[in-house]
Protein backbone atom coordinates (compact mmCIF):
# COMPACT_ATOMS: atom_id res chain seq x y z
CA UNK A 1 0.00 0.00 0.00
CA UNK A 2 1.35 3.46 -0.68
CA UNK A 3 2.21 5.73 2.06
CA UNK A 4 -0.22 8.53 2.75
CA UNK A 5 1.90 11.46 3.35
CA UNK A 6 -0.47 13.65 4.65
CA UNK A 7 -1.32 11.05 7.46
CA UNK A 8 2.58 10.79 7.95
CA UNK A 9 3.05 14.31 8.53
CA UNK A 10 0.32 14.95 10.83
CA UNK A 11 1.78 12.00 12.97
CA UNK A 12 4.61 13.67 12.82
CA UNK A 13 3.01 16.92 14.29
CA UNK A 14 0.48 15.01 17.00
CA UNK A 15 4.30 13.13 17.73
CA UNK A 16 6.29 16.22 18.47
CA UNK A 17 3.66 18.44 19.54
CA UNK A 18 4.47 20.26 22.95
CA UNK A 19 7.77 18.37 23.25
CA UNK A 20 11.19 20.29 22.81
CA UNK A 21 13.73 17.42 23.32
CA UNK A 22 14.97 17.04 20.13
CA UNK A 23 16.35 12.84 20.57
CA UNK A 24 12.72 11.98 21.66
CA UNK A 25 11.28 13.95 18.58
CA UNK A 26 13.17 12.43 16.75
CA UNK A 27 13.29 9.15 17.97
CA UNK A 28 9.40 9.11 17.49
CA UNK A 29 9.86 10.65 14.24
CA UNK A 30 12.17 8.07 12.90
CA UNK A 31 9.75 5.08 14.34
CA UNK A 32 6.74 6.85 12.45
CA UNK A 33 8.35 6.63 9.28
CA UNK A 34 9.50 3.82 9.30
CA UNK A 35 6.65 2.00 9.88
CA UNK A 36 4.57 4.06 7.27
CA UNK A 37 6.33 3.36 4.84
CA UNK A 38 6.84 0.09 2.83
CA UNK A 39 9.93 -1.67 1.68
CA UNK A 40 12.75 0.15 3.66
CA UNK A 41 15.46 -0.75 5.39
CA UNK A 42 16.70 2.31 7.33
CA UNK A 43 15.08 5.58 8.09
CA UNK A 44 16.41 8.21 10.62
CA UNK A 45 18.38 11.25 11.13
CA UNK A 46 21.80 12.69 11.06
CA UNK A 47 22.67 15.87 12.87
CA UNK A 48 25.24 18.98 11.30
CA UNK A 49 28.33 19.80 13.83
CA UNK A 50 30.20 22.39 12.90
CA UNK A 51 33.74 22.91 12.96
CA UNK A 52 36.07 24.98 10.76
CA UNK A 53 38.93 23.15 12.41
CA UNK A 54 38.24 19.29 11.45
CA UNK A 55 35.70 19.95 8.96
CA UNK A 56 31.57 20.48 9.40
CA UNK A 57 30.64 16.72 10.30
CA UNK A 58 26.94 14.81 10.18
CA UNK A 59 27.05 13.03 13.76
CA UNK A 60 24.29 10.16 13.58
CA UNK A 61 20.99 10.97 15.65
CA UNK A 62 18.17 8.64 15.99
CA UNK A 63 17.20 6.16 13.35
CA UNK A 64 15.49 2.56 12.90
CA UNK A 65 16.99 -0.16 11.40
CA UNK A 66 20.25 -1.56 11.35
CA UNK A 67 23.52 0.24 13.43
CA UNK A 68 24.84 2.79 11.48
CA UNK A 69 28.06 4.49 10.12
CA UNK A 70 28.29 7.45 13.00
CA UNK A 71 30.11 10.22 11.47
CA UNK A 72 29.73 11.58 7.67
CA UNK A 73 31.69 14.59 6.60
CA UNK A 74 30.25 17.51 4.68
CA UNK A 75 30.66 16.88 1.11
CA UNK A 76 30.80 13.05 1.25
CA UNK A 77 28.06 10.33 0.76
CA UNK A 78 24.62 11.11 -0.33
CA UNK A 79 24.01 12.40 3.30
CA UNK A 80 26.93 14.18 3.07
CA UNK A 81 26.28 15.45 -0.65
CA UNK A 82 22.64 16.49 0.45
CA UNK A 83 23.96 18.88 2.94
CA UNK A 84 27.05 20.24 0.94
CA UNK A 85 24.57 21.24 -1.99
CA UNK A 86 21.64 22.00 0.33
CA UNK A 87 19.65 19.86 -2.07
CA UNK A 88 17.23 16.63 -1.24
CA UNK A 89 19.14 13.73 -3.51
CA UNK A 90 16.92 11.04 -4.89
CA UNK A 91 18.90 8.00 -5.73
CA UNK A 92 17.84 5.03 -7.42
CA UNK A 93 21.13 2.33 -7.51
CA UNK A 94 23.42 3.89 -4.51
CA UNK A 95 25.94 1.96 -6.26
CA UNK A 96 26.13 4.01 -9.32
CA UNK A 97 26.48 7.17 -6.94
CA UNK A 98 30.24 8.38 -6.55
CA UNK A 99 31.34 8.11 -2.78
CA UNK A 100 28.31 6.27 -1.12
CA UNK A 101 28.52 5.36 1.86
CA UNK A 102 27.24 1.49 2.64
CA UNK A 103 25.98 1.41 5.71
CA UNK A 104 23.66 -1.51 5.39
CA UNK A 105 24.88 -4.04 2.54
CA UNK A 106 20.69 -4.58 1.89
CA UNK A 107 20.29 -0.72 0.70
CA UNK A 108 19.89 -0.71 -3.00
CA UNK A 109 18.39 2.92 -3.26
CA UNK A 110 18.31 5.88 -0.88
CA UNK A 111 16.50 9.78 -0.15
CA UNK A 112 18.20 12.36 1.88
CA UNK A 113 16.26 15.28 2.88
CA UNK A 114 18.43 18.51 4.47
CA UNK A 115 16.44 19.91 6.69
CA UNK A 116 17.03 23.42 8.27
CA UNK A 117 15.72 25.71 11.56
CA UNK A 118 16.72 29.17 12.47
CA UNK A 119 16.99 29.33 8.39
CA UNK A 120 20.76 27.29 8.67
CA UNK A 121 21.06 23.14 7.79
CA UNK A 122 20.82 21.26 10.88
CA UNK A 123 20.81 17.83 9.74
CA UNK A 124 19.20 15.16 7.58
CA UNK A 125 16.84 12.66 6.97
CA UNK A 126 17.79 9.41 5.49
CA UNK A 127 15.66 6.62 4.28
CA UNK A 128 17.19 3.68 2.62
CA UNK A 129 15.32 0.69 0.39
CA UNK A 130 16.85 -2.66 -0.46
CA UNK A 131 14.62 -1.83 -3.87
CA UNK A 132 16.23 -0.03 -6.91
CA UNK A 133 14.25 2.71 -7.93
CA UNK A 134 12.05 2.52 -4.47
CA UNK A 135 12.00 6.41 -4.08
CA UNK A 136 9.81 9.03 -6.70
CA UNK A 137 9.71 12.38 -7.45
CA UNK A 138 6.11 11.53 -5.23
CA UNK A 139 8.01 10.25 -2.33
CA UNK A 140 9.79 13.18 -1.87
CA UNK A 141 7.42 15.81 -2.24
CA UNK A 142 5.17 13.26 0.32
CA UNK A 143 7.73 13.08 2.56
CA UNK A 144 8.36 17.31 2.63
CA UNK A 145 5.39 17.43 4.52
CA UNK A 146 6.80 15.82 7.70
CA UNK A 147 10.65 17.17 6.83
CA UNK A 148 8.88 20.54 7.38
CA UNK A 149 7.17 19.14 10.68
CA UNK A 150 9.78 17.90 11.45
CA UNK A 151 12.46 21.11 10.83
CA UNK A 152 9.56 22.88 12.92
CA UNK A 153 10.04 20.70 16.01
CA UNK A 154 13.84 20.98 15.75
CA UNK A 155 13.50 24.82 15.64
CA UNK A 156 11.69 24.72 19.04
CA UNK A 157 13.89 22.61 20.33
CA UNK A 158 17.50 24.77 19.65
CA UNK A 159 14.90 28.06 20.51
CA UNK A 160 13.51 26.03 23.41
CA UNK A 161 9.92 27.43 22.77
N1 LIG B 1 24.38 5.85 2.61
C1 LIG B 1 24.57 7.08 3.33
C2 LIG B 1 25.14 6.83 4.69
C3 LIG B 1 24.15 6.72 5.76
S1 LIG B 1 23.36 5.24 5.78
O1 LIG B 1 22.66 5.01 4.53
C4 LIG B 1 22.36 5.08 7.07
C5 LIG B 1 25.45 8.02 2.55
O2 LIG B 1 26.03 7.64 1.53
O3 LIG B 1 25.58 9.17 2.97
Amino acid sequence: MMTNYEILAASVRALTDGENDLIANLSNVSAAIFESLEDVNWAGFYALRRDTLRGDTLVLHPFQGKPACIRIPVGKGVCGTAVALDKAQLVPDVHDFPGHIACDSASNSEIVIPLHANGEIVGVLDIDSPTVGRFTEEDLNGLMLSAEAIELAWERSLNKN
